[in-house]
């Protein structure tokens, strides 16, 4: 059964205040719609850790830069509605904009250093505009259990590093990254792609499974390693790399050898379509 749509704070607060009162544990899953099986997963878990599911439905402006795709970003709340039915979510928050950010908004979250490089590099404030709404979905909310995807790592880092430095009392989980049969990271942008950027967007899975396949035959040179990230997207009719780069796991700043646990991340270019991935590489 397709779950209730609420568009207010009162009334997503209300709802939880019930389920709250009938002792029931709260999840959330902050999502901005388009929905397709990779969010399906992080509902699922949400639905099997917690009692009460709230997912939201929310397209951001604050983490759009001014020549991204906020106008044309999907917006299929019909669609979005039926699948989170499917999966069994108990409630769906989908505000409008004024809701959000009534005029007069002002404060803003910003995790130091951790939003810099990688994506907040090619994308500036965008880590801001995403901190600023989760921390505010979390007070509306107030869930105890939140669920974000392995798909954006460096976002569930700084949400992670956001939630302990502000002593917000929610639990973060991250929900491993869901991939086509052919090993695409499902995102809503994918539905940008037309038939030969879609063949061809595979090159991100890749290119990251040839340095798994390295760092498993030894290589610690991490220089090396994001080579061979950059051949395969070079080499690849249509693609531009936008960046490559293995990162300490944990704090996301640059490395010259692999010795912990490290994060291998890309952004690649199909026309102006942007799509990203990563896997943890464990020497
Ligand atoms: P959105 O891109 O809609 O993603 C919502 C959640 O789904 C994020 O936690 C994301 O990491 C996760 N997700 C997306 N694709 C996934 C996949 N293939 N496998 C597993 N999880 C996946 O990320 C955002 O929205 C926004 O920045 C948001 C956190 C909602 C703040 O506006």
């Amino acid at each position: 059964m397709p779950p209730p749509i609420v568009a207010t704070i009162a009334e997503v607060r209300a709802a939880v205040a019930e389920a709250r009162r009938a002792g029931k544990k709260v999840g959330l899953v902050p999502t901005m719609g388009a929905l397709h099986a990779g969010h399906a997963s992080l509902v699922r878990t949400a639905r099997m850790k917690t009692d009460f599911a709230i997912v939201t439905i929310f397209v951001n402006p604050t983490q759009f830069g001014p020549n991204e795709d906020y106008n044309r970003y999907p917006r299929t709340l019909e669609a979005d509605r039926d699948l989170v039915g499917a999966v069994g979510a108990d409630l769906i928050f989908a505000p409008l904009p004024a809701e959000i950010y009534p005029d007069g908004h002002r404060t803003f979250v910003e995790v130091t250093e951790l939003g810099d490089h990688l994506c907040g590099a090619s994308r500036p404030g965008h880590f801001r505009g995403v901190a600023t709404v989760v921390l505010k979905l979390f007070n509306i909310v107030q869930p105890d259990v939140a669920f974000f995807g392995q798909k954006d790592a460096q976002q569930a880092a700084i949400i992670q590093q956001m939630t302990r430095d502000l002593d917000v009392p929610i639990r973060v989980e991250i929900v491993p990254t869901v991939r086509e049969p052919d090993g695409l990271a499902m995102s809503s942008r994918n539905r940008y792609l037309d038939p030969t950027q879609r063949r061809h967007a595979t090159v991100l899975f890749r290119a990251l499974e040839k340095v798994k396949s390295q760092v498993a035959a030894g290589e610690r040179d991490v220089a090396k390693l994001e080579a061979i990230i950059s051949q395969e997207v070079a080499s690849t009719p249509g693609a531009r790399l936008d960046y490559a780069r293995i990162v300490d796991g944990v704090t996301l700043q640059p490395i010259n050898t692999l010795q912990r646990p490290a994060l291998a991340a890309l952004a690649v270019f199909f026309g102006t379509t942007r799509l990203i991935d990563n896997v943890t590489l464990s020497p």
